[in-house]
């Protein structure tokens, strides 16, 4: 790979938009921080990264990514503890994952020095828009999208890189009610599952409209060619408390290898829980759902952390789930463990705290 060595220039803000922010009712992803991160590919390298104020872009209307979606995004967050030290999670995970994406988008990797050194700059600038406190944190959305002005439908030769970022409380605070995919798919067999593509959100919206209609927040995917496995819900990947035993799809080139599922799989080892990584079957748990013994669903990603599931319907066969707001549950454990983690409250034994010095 290239060496990367260009300095990252910086235009600070000559306004703040901060003061008219009211950090206690944010809506998800919809105030944006002072500035971004930005770096280009043309020439057949990374160049030009720079930060600069948060604003409107122009492209060409051919710019491909408009055509055929050439673009791929993380999801990750920084926290701030009680001292004002500012800590990412995990984040070497999201860089290689944004790679992985672009790679199976036929897009060029980003280095590594470029997605750190400007990540941490744009975090020190707008520090003061992370808030401590558990649930408090700022969300951070690095993307890539395909610019070059043309449109065969063949790869761009120009990209763009980027990194915005938004205040975000964790939302799905409260349980969510989710709908079985009987019908339509997420992702296929050597599809685009496993990467954050953004096509694959796109192609969720419509049977997840349909879903809402019933009065379901979510959909939980199953196999596109049987719909008889369950894969994972549109942005979290899904947990299954059968007595006390947890159960989760291992991941595939249909779904998305979450860094919360990973850690989660890994706290449970931790607490002495039983997590089985294994195919699991709408039949299996409808099964346990009648039998008693589905004590809880639950979904994990960055954005909800944890998000319990409190119902769930297949095929017109609705079953509630009774131990969703128990004290002792394991979503509450797993969320309450992972935040004191994430807010430098707890040990970090496997390191998964990064402190942005
Ligand atoms: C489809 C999908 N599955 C699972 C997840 C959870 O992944 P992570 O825990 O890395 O946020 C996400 C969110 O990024 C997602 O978009």
């Amino acid at each position: 790979m290239a060496i990367y060595t260009d300095k990252i220039s910086v235009e600070v803000s000559k306004t703040s938009k901060i003061e008219n922010v009211d950090f206690s009712d944010l809506t998800f992803g919809r105030v944006f921080t002072d500035h971004m991160f930005v770096c280009d590919y043309e020439d057949g390298k990374w160049q030009n990264p720079k930060i600069m104020p948060y604003q409107a872009m122009t492209f060409e209307p051919s710019a491909r990514v408009f055509h055929y979606g050439q673009a791929v995004f993380e999801g990750m967050k920084a926290y701030k503890d009680d001292d004002g030290k500012v800590f990412l999670f995990r984040p070497k995970q999201n860089f290689n994952r944004i790679n992985k994406s672009s790679a199976r988008l036929a897009m060029p990797v980003f280095p590594e020095n470029y997605f750190f050194e400007g990540l941490e700059a744009l975090l020190k600038l707008d520090s003061d828009w992370i808030k401590p406190g558990v649930g408090n944190s700022l969300y951070l959305r690095p993307f890539v999208i395909a610019t070059e002005p043309a449109i065969s439908a063949s790869p761009a030769s120009t990209y763009r890189f980027m990194i915005i970022c938004s205040p975000a409380k964790s939302y799905y605070n409260s349980a969510v009610r989710v709908l079985i995919a009987d019908h339509y798919s997420r992702s296929a067999n050597g599809g685009v599952g496993a990467a954050k593509a953004a096509g694959n959100y796109a192609a969720q919206f419509y049977p997840t409209s349909l879903a809402q209609q019933k009065g379901f927040q979510q959909v939980v995917w199953t196999d596109a060619d049987t719909h008889t496995f369950l894969e994972e819900a549109g942005t979290m990947n899904v947990f299954f408390r059968v007595n006390d035993k947890l159960i989760t799809a291992p991941t595939s080139d249909r779904i998305l290898d979450g860094i919360t599922r990973k850690s989660i799989i890994q706290l449970a080892e931790d607490l002495g829980i039983t997590c089985e990584v294994r195919q699991i079957t709408v039949e299996e748990i409808k099964n346990a759902a009648k039998d008693g013994s589905l004590k809880e669903v639950f979904g994990a990603g960055t954005a909800a952390v944890i998000s319990p599931i409190s119902a769930f319907e297949h095929q017109d066969e609705l079953f509630e789930i009774s131990g969703v707001d128990a004290e002792d549950s394991y979503a509450k454990l797993f969320k309450q463990t992972l935040l004191n983690i994430q807010h430098n409250l707890s040990e970090d034994k496997h390191g998964w705290r990064h402190e942005v010095k």
